[in-house]
């Protein structure tokens, strides 16, 4: 392992006037201090992929959508994830999950962490979002940062901003330590054993298709 790993912190929303931007941005500076890592904002603003409309799972076929190909690619490109994301209706944005159906191998193996906002800190959005990572072969981890009520309504309406918080610097530092274990961990881990590309002709003539 020479080169150092790569991070990706998506940006879970898509709204013009979206709160996303703050905790990436912040994140972001928090992140870029460090030498373990390379970090990269990618923005699913630049991925605009229409509601799925797939022959199939990208588990079995392949997307032919020429916008969710370039978004699998970007996928594929690291090692481990942040989700920055909000909490719409007690869940995840519709568009986030449906970025998470558009890959499925990209993700495999890899860590995912996440950075949620909202009344409950958008914990019922990373709850179900660890369901939905984990049927991707991604780990979550238990290192998170909710960013809940106090703050978000300090920043989103008192002019406050993420220094009067300090706090969510420390949650952040410690969840990006660990996200640097499990990347590095499993990293190692796929180049141990390397995960086989998947067989889509195989998996259909097994399913009589
Ligand atoms: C469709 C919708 C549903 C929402 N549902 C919740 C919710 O269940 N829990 C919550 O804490 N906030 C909820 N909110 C408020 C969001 O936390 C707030 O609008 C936040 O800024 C959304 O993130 P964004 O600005 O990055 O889009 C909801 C917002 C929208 C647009």
């Amino acid at each position: 392992m020479t080169t150092k790993p790569k991070i990706a912190i998506i940006l879970g929303t898509t709204r013009p006037t979206r709160f996303a931007d703050k905790p990436a941005e912040w994140l972001m500076n928090i992140a870029k201090a460090r030498d373990d890592a390379t970090y990269e904002i990618v923005d699913l603003r630049d991925y605009p992929m229409p509601f799925f409309e797939e022959a199939g799972s990208p588990m079995f076929v392949p997307p032919q959508n020429a916008v969710a190909l370039a978004w699998g690619r970007k996928v594929a490109e690291f090692d481990g994830y942040i989700f920055v994301t909000a909490e719409y209706n007690h869940s995840m944005p519709a568009v986030l999950k449906n970025a998470l159906d558009y890959a499925y191998a990209e993700f495999g193996r890899k860590p995912a962490t996440f950075v949620a906002y909202g009344g409950v800190g958008g914990a019922r959005a990373v709850e179900q979002l660890r369901l939905v990572v984990a049927e991707l072969h991604m780990t979550s981890l238990k290192h998170t940062v909710h960013i809940g009520a106090t703050e978000f309504v300090g920043m989103l309406m008192q002019g406050k901003s993420f220094a009067d918080y300090p706090y969510l610097d420390d949650a952040a530092s410690m969840m990006l330590d660990h996200l640097a274990w499990w990347t590095n961990t499993l990293r190692a881990g796929r180049e141990l054993a390397a995960v086989e590309p998947f067989d889509h002709q195989a998996a259909l003539k097994a399913a009589g298709a």
